[in-house]
């Protein structure tokens, strides 16, 4: 095992979907894997291994934020021979014509998080997203009729900010939509030449101050999972 996650060597699969909450990765394994079987419960922060149309696939919590998703996502690809992490989480919409519900597919992570200015001496890195995961889940969209937008998303260290316009100058240079975890993904992958990608469904929508309730958040989940499951075949 390694220290925050108690699975030993092979019980996790070389695909995994990192949702932020552990009971989202709980819901998604019942909901979704066959034989889905937790591997880890330290810190509540459950992960499963099951198959999906016979391909084998893991889904682990990783908590809010980049320095808690740092931690799960560097033991998977450090510790567990893991090859693709594909987060699954929700996102603030920052344009008029991004609404509930829609999906977001992650090019790029802008942030105003130190992490990356720590681990590069001050310069600043590009976050992307894995060229071949990210066009074939675009090609699965389409296939699928799912309608999508892709682009440059922020990943922002602060839920309860204290400047309520803060999200404008983003907006203004196009950025999409907010979230908590992405920047960190992609540079954590691209350290271990892994391949990562970020899909979200747009939850709450800081230009309308519209947003959705749990029950109606469980409805939209299933076009994210439809397009991210099949990443993993
Ligand atoms: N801000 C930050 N993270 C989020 C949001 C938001 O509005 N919505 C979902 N994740």
């Amino acid at each position: 095992m390694s220290i925050h996650i108690g699975a030993k060597p092979g019980d996790i699969a070389e695909t995994v979907l990192l949702p932020g909450d552990p009971l989202r990765a709980k819901y998604v394994a019942e909901t979704f894997l066959d034989d889905a079987v937790c591997y880890n419960q330290v810190r509540g922060m459950l992960g499963y291994t099951g198959t999906w149309k016979g391909k084998r696939v893991s889904v682990q919590g990783t908590g809010m934020g980049i320095p808690s998703h740092l931690i799960y996502v560097h033991e998977l690809l450090a510790d567990y021979g893991v090859k693709r992490v594909i987060r699954v989480g929700s996102c603030g919409s920052l344009q008029p014509d991004i609404n509930l519900n829609d999906i977001v597919i992650a090019m790029s992570a802008s942030t105003d998080s130190n992490v990356n200015r720590l681990r590069f001496g001050g310069a600043d890195f590009a976050p992307c997203a894995d060229y071949q995961l990210f066009s074939r889940a675009c090609a699965v969209a389409q296939e699928k009729a799912i309608p999508f937008r892709a682009g440059n998303i922020l990943s922002t260290d602060v839920f309860y900010g204290d400047d309520p316009d803060g999200w404008k100058l983003w907006a203004r240079f196009g950025v999409l939509a907010v979230e908590m975890e992405t920047n960190g993904l992609y540079t954590e992958a691209a350290r271990a030449g892994a391949q990562a990608l970020c899909i979200l469904t747009v939850s709450d929508s800081l230009v309308t101050h519209a947003n959705l309730s749990s029950e109606e958040r469980e409805l939209t989940f299933g076009s994210m999972m439809e397009i991210a499951l099949e990443l993993a075949r």
